[in-house]
């Protein structure tokens, strides 16, 4: 166990760095989509029984790995198999940071949109623009591209650097009540546009026929996993700076809670948004950066309601940022020795020189984030499962995750831990492939 490593201050600072990791572009871009996809409110169904069952055990996995070995994945995966004789874990750890650096990379190049779109709706001629289709594909212009990069990766590096208590701890303290309190004002507004109504039907007319189809059983399991950030990385790192008083049941259940708290709001945000002025709601990926701001442009207060909704992006897109951003960031550090303040330069500097081809040509983009999202991430998910459930005695695993919990669970959750979850993660990997291929 390493000594000298930082710690989060308290329970709650924890809690919210892990749901600042969670909620994300994940939950506001992607999910009021795929509900639009995939049936409304049918949707939820396999998408809550994924979160609980297989996201829930999973985050424990992973804040209780991190928290016993003190490591990242590199160190974590190496602490776990040289027990049993293996010598590859180190080697094996490496796989998720480096699927963390790719997303670091897309994830940065996405934010900067988000902090250009901060920047404008702060003068009231933002909603001026007479065509934000039009404005969006501007943002993949060469230089402004490369410069908003650069600005995102500089805040992100400048929280970093400060530390885990003072950056990640102390930032997320902050925005993330904030976040909550901009979705509930937003839901507010949205509900009281004249034909919301249209929107809340939509939303609760359920169309059953999906849960027939397989592909909707497998993106509700992509989408959850992604979600809650599973994948044998952030919430590895997470965990490896929790004090072993941390309660890891009560908070991977509450991760996973706002997690599903902050989609639906999203959901309740945008579609009746949409609905009032007679959009359509499965847009798809230009939702929030061009459906979005022609709903500002034709609403009362329009101004104010979309500068505070971008703020709420930008909030929810830079912490999770700092979570994945934080692996390479924690990687680096453990393979070369190096200071925190030197690594974030580093990584930081390396995601801007590989992100540029990715913030001129959305093609690139698209192509790299479903390849990663869809294929290498529930890759990443099940190697953890195989190693702290199946690799590390079991009963081991669950005596360490229910060390400091006022909720431990009982021997009911070891097969669940051992058979439920890494059946049904390999089991995403497959299934994915089989649908998107093609
Ligand atoms: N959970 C984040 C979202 O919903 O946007 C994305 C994410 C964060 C994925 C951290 C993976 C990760 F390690």
């Amino acid at each position: 166990m390493s000594n000298n490593r930082e710690h989060f201050n308290t329970q709650i600072g924890f809690i919210l760095a892990c749901v600042g990791s969670a909620v994300g572009l994940g939950n506001l871009w992607l999910f009021p989509w795929r509900l639009g996809q995939y049936g409304g409110a049918a949707f939820l169904i396999p998408y809550l029984l994924f979160v609980y069952l297989i996201g829930v055990t999973g985050l424990m996995g992973e804040y209780g790995l991190g928290r016993m070995t003190g490591k990242g994945p590199m160190g974590a995966y190496d602490h776990v198999l040289r027990k049993r004789g293996f010598l590859f874990g180190r080697t094996m750890g490496t796989y998720p940071v480096i699927i963390t650096f790719l997303i670091t990379i897309f994830y940065s190049v996405v934010t900067a949109w988000v902090v250009r779109y901060v920047w404008e709706a702060i003068f009231p001629s933002f909603l001026d623009k007479p065509d934000f289709g039009a404005h969006f594909n501007e943002l993949f212009e060469t230089s402004p591209a490369i410069i908003w990069l650069g600005v995102c990766l500089l805040i992100i590096g400048l929280i970093l650097g400060r530390g885990v208590t003072k950056g990640i701890e102390g930032i997320n303290r902050i925005i993330m009540p904030a976040l909550f309190l901009v979705l509930l004002i937003m839901i507010v507004r949205s509900a009281t546009l004249p034909g919301a109504g249209k929107g809340f039907e939509y939303l609760l007319s359920p169309d059953w026929s999906q849960l027939t189809k397989p592909i909707t059983w497998a993106m509700a399991l992509g989408q959850a996993f992604f979600s809650v950030s599973l994948m044998g990385a952030a919430m590895v790192v997470y965990g490896s700076y929790l004090s072993r008083d941390t309660d890891v049941p009560y908070s991977s259940f509450l991760t996973a809670s706002f997690d599903t708290v902050a989609a639906l709001a999203a959901a309740l945000v945008i579609i009746p948004a949409v609905f009032a002025f007679g959009i359509d709601p499965a847009a798809g990926p230009p939702l929030v950066f061009v459906t979005m701001p022609e709903v500002f442009k034709n609403m009362p207060g329009g101004y104010i309601f979309s500068m505070m909704f971008f703020v709420g992006v930008l909030f929810a897109a830079i912490s999770s940022l700092m979570s994945i951003m934080e692996v390479v960031v924690d990687g680096f550090m453990d393979q070369f020795n190096t200071s925190r303040k030197f690594s974030v330069a580093i990584v930081a500097t390396l995601a801007f020189i590989l992100g540029i081809p990715l913030a001129v040509d959305l093609d690139n983009l698209s192509l790299i984030v479903d390849f990663v999202s869809i294929y290498l991430m529930p890759i990443g998910a099940v190697l953890a499962g195989v190693v702290f459930f199946a690799i590390n005695p079991i009963s081991e695993t669950r005596n360490e995750i229910n060390v400091g919990s006022k909720y431990p669970v009982g021997k009911w959750w070891e097969p669940i831990a051992r058979y439920i979850f890494i059946g049904v993660s390999l089991l995403v990997v497959i299934l994915q492939m089989l649908y998107q291929v093609g």
